[in-house]
């Protein structure tokens, strides 16, 4: 323990304290830009007239910030945090991985800024204009060299496998934003894809669905493997099913894409193959799932009394909830009727802010008190009162719109004897509108629990700043 301490005192934890700070304040601007637009769904006067504040420039300002800035903060202080502990060294690189924190709070900025100005090149999760994307290009291959260098200097023989997922991660979205951002300018900030027609949408789905499988969810598991055992005091439940689940998880999660294009232009087959591999999915996920909550073995009294326990385990309910519901709407007659409604944006969130937001928020208060030298967060019933917030929210979004896009799917087929539609649009618009409200509702709770968060972080940051500059290692309670 004692040589351990020791070496602690060397980790970089400058870069893992600014992204984890970062990761609080954008997760806060992202949700905000969520719950505006969702009262625009509700109030459509909101969208103010003004083209750079309307609904079609916010929502991908909102996505690209929730994912990429909240999400991509999290991951890099995660990873970079897990990486140097399990590997006992020094992340690898020097100046390197302060390039990467600000290259990235650089792209985020072009992003909030190029997004709500109109420029796009139209493809959903990928919208950046080819400037943009040569950065991230950059950005992410000073990524992987500061981890991959960290991994090959390790003083432990073993790769622990949270590494694994997040090398995973890493190598993964640097082939997919590569592959699905090939284009050829035509003016600064305009450019066409390499791709065209049927072809475009096979690359743009099959980067969609593997942005969902490597950045929300490989990464993630990675957070999984370290932190739930940490924070439980209890080993992997089973380390030989970590390496199934990992190797069965990123075979299969990159054939599932054309479940996002069913009954469209794509040929049939490759639909049908798209299908079968998201019904595949559902065993390496549950395997992984299965994993974490096992892992509680013994130590489930401790969510009665850990707000921070609770983040994790409730997270990993929704990430079971949401691998089971995503197979069962790859299945083609069950997309047909999901396709297009809420039920689609409902199964998002139940991963976004279930799976995603609650293990980031549960991994972020696991490390903010170890990285400023103090013994836990500064506020531990503001954590308690986050994590109701936090869970009425999600369980006010999804289930609304649960309910909305069932009932707009059933409205949009059903015909009358003479074969006539028995709705027009606009009747189920109008019958979505109290499933609005309550989503808008489910939203700002969730938002709140965030801005709670961002005081709690703030104020542990501040009481450990004094300790911190008298401490030199401060990382020695990590
Ligand atoms: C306060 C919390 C949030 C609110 C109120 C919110 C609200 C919304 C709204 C209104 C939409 C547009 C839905 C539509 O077009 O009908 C949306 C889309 C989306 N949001 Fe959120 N959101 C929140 C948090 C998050 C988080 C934390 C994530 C990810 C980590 C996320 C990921 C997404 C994605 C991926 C979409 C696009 C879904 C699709 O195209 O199918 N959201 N959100
Ligand atoms: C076994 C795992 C999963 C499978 C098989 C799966 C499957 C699906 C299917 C069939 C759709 C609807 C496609 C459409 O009709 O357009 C979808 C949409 C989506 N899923 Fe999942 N899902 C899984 C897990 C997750 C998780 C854990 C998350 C979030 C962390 C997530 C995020 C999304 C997003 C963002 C979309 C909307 C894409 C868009 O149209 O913009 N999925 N998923």
């Amino acid at each position: 323990m004692q040589s351990l301490n020791t070496q602690s005192s060397t980790y970089n934890d400058t870069v893992v304290r600014q992204f984890s700070i970062m990761a609080v304040v954008w997760g806060v601007v992202g949700m905000l830009v969520g719950v505006i637009i969702a009262a625009q769904l509700v109030w459509p006067e909101l969208n103010l007239g003004l083209p750079w504040t309307s609904f079609g420039r916010l929502r991908p300002l909102h996505t690209n910030a929730v994912i990429f800035a909240f999400g991509g903060c999290t991951l890099f202080a995660t990873s970079y945090y897990v990486v140097q502990r399990t590997c006992q060294v020094r992340l690898f690189g020097g100046k390197l991985a302060a390039f990467t924190f600000w290259g990235w709070q650089l792209v985020i900025l072009a992003a909030a800024v190029s997004l709500p100005l109109g420029y796009t090149q139209g493809k959903e999760y990928a919208e950046l204009e080819w400037p943009i994307d040569i950065l991230i290009a950059v950005v992410w291959v000073a990524y992987a060299i500061v981890f991959f260098g960290t991994i090959g200097r390790r003083k432990v023989k073993h790769i622990y496998v949270a590494n694994w997922f997040f090398g995973a991660f890493i190598l993964a979205v640097a082939l997919l934003h590569i592959v699905n951002s090939a284009a050829s300018p035509a003016s600064f900030m305009k450019s066409y894809s390499a791709y065209a027609g049927v072809q475009d949408a096979m690359v743009q789905w099959w980067y969609g669905h593997n942005a969902v499988g490597f950045f929300l969810t490989a990464g993630f598991l990675g957070i999984m493997y370290y932190f739930v055992p940490k924070q439980a005091e209890r080993p992997v439940y089973s380390y030989s099913l970590s390496i199934v689940h990992f190797w069965a998880l990123i075979f299969t999660y990159m054939w599932a894409g054309p479940h996002h294009l069913h009954y469209t232009a794509l040929p049939d087959w490759t639909q049908s193959l798209g299908m079968i591999f998201s019904l595949i999915l559902l065993a390496p996920s549950w395997g992984g799932m299965i994993n974490g909550m096992m892992t509680m073995s013994g130590a489930w009294h401790k969510l009665r009394t850990d707000p921070i326990l609770r983040f994790m385990i409730v997270s990993l309910s929704f990430y079971g909830m949401s691998t089971f519901e995503g197979p069962m709407m790859a299945i083609k007659t069950v997309n047909s009727l999901s396709h297009y409604t809420d039920w689609t944006i409902g199964h998002v969130h139940s991963g976004a802010l279930g799976w995603v937001g609650l293990v980031s928020m549960g991994s972020i208060y696991f490390m903010v008190p170890k990285l400023f030298g103090q013994k836990q967060m500064h506020s531990m019933k503001a954590i308690e009162l986050h994590f109701w917030l936090a869970t009425i929210g999600i369980v006010l979004y999804i289930s609304s719109l649960w309910i909305s896009g069932v009932m707009e799917g059933l409205m949009w087929r059903a015909i009358n004897a003479d074969g006539t539609l028995t709705y027009t649009f606009v009747e189920s618009v109008k019958a979505k509108h109290p499933y609005y409200i309550i989503r808008l509702l489910g939203g700002t709770l969730y938002l709140s629990g965030m801005l709670i968060m961002l005081w709690n972080v703030l104020k542990t940051a501040s009481n450990g700043k004094s300790a911190f500059t008298t401490i030199p290692t401060v990382a020695a309670h990590a």
